[in-house]
C-alpha cells in the first residue's frame, strides 16, 4: 500500500464534507422546529399575595408589602387592602405612621389611610384591592382586581 492511497481521495473529502453540512443544518432545523413548537407562554408572578393570618395584624395597623406593592389595613371596620402604587406616575408611596399618611417621594402626593388623597399631583385615590380569606383562613390579596373603596373584610 503505498502512501497516497492512505490520504482521503478528493472525491471522500467532499463527501464527508456534504454530511457535515446536512448534520449542521439537521442540528438548526431541529432548534427552530423546538422553538417553533413551544408554547409561546409568557409566565407572570400570581396576582394574588398571602398576606398570612389575620391576628398579626392588630386593629389600626396599615402594613405595607413592598414585594407585593400592596397595603394591607386592619381598621375598625375590618381588612382592606390598597395598591401602593401612585396614580400620579406609579412610584411607590410609603407609610409614614408619624405623620399617619402614605407619601410619594416622587412629586409629593399624600394620602390618607383610606387611599383618598390630601395633596400633590396624584388625579385618583390609591385604588383599594381584592381582599378574602382562604379555606386555610389566610388573607389574600387579589392585586389585579378591584373593589369600591369601603368594601371591608370583617373577620
Ligand atoms: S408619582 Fe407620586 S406624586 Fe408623582
Amino acid at each position: 500500500m503505498d502512501k497516497l492511497s492512505e490520504e482521503p481521495s478528493r472525491r471522500e473529502a467532499f463527501v464527508k464534507l456534504g454530511i457535515g453540512a446536512v448534520c449542521a443544518a439537521g442540528v438548526g432545523a431541529a432548534s427552530f422546529g423546538y422553538e417553533f413548537l413551544s408554547p409561546n407562554v409568557l409566565y407572570e408572578p400570581s396576582p394574588i399575595a398571602n398576606a398570612g393570618k389575620p391576628d398579626q395584624y392588630p386593629v389600626g395597623s396599615v402594613t405595607q408589602d413592598l414585594k407585593a406593592g400592596i397595603y394591607l389595613v386592619h381598621g375598625p371596620d375590618g381588612f382592606y387592602s390598597m395598591s401602593a402604587t401612585c396614580t400620579h406616575l406609579g412610584c411607590l408611596t410609603k407609610w409614614n405612621a408619624d405623620l399617619g399618611i402614605i407619601a410619594c417621594p416622587c412629586h409629593g402626593s399624600k394620602f390618607n389611610e383610606r387611599g383618598v388623597k390630601v395633596d400633590g399631583p396624584a388625579p385618583r385615590p390609591l385604588p383599594w384591592l381584592k381582599v378574602w380569606l382562604s379555606d386555610e383562613g389566610d388573607l389574600l390579596v387579589d392585586r389585579a382586581t378591584t373593589v369600591p373603596p369601603g368594601e371591608f373584610l370583617r373577620t
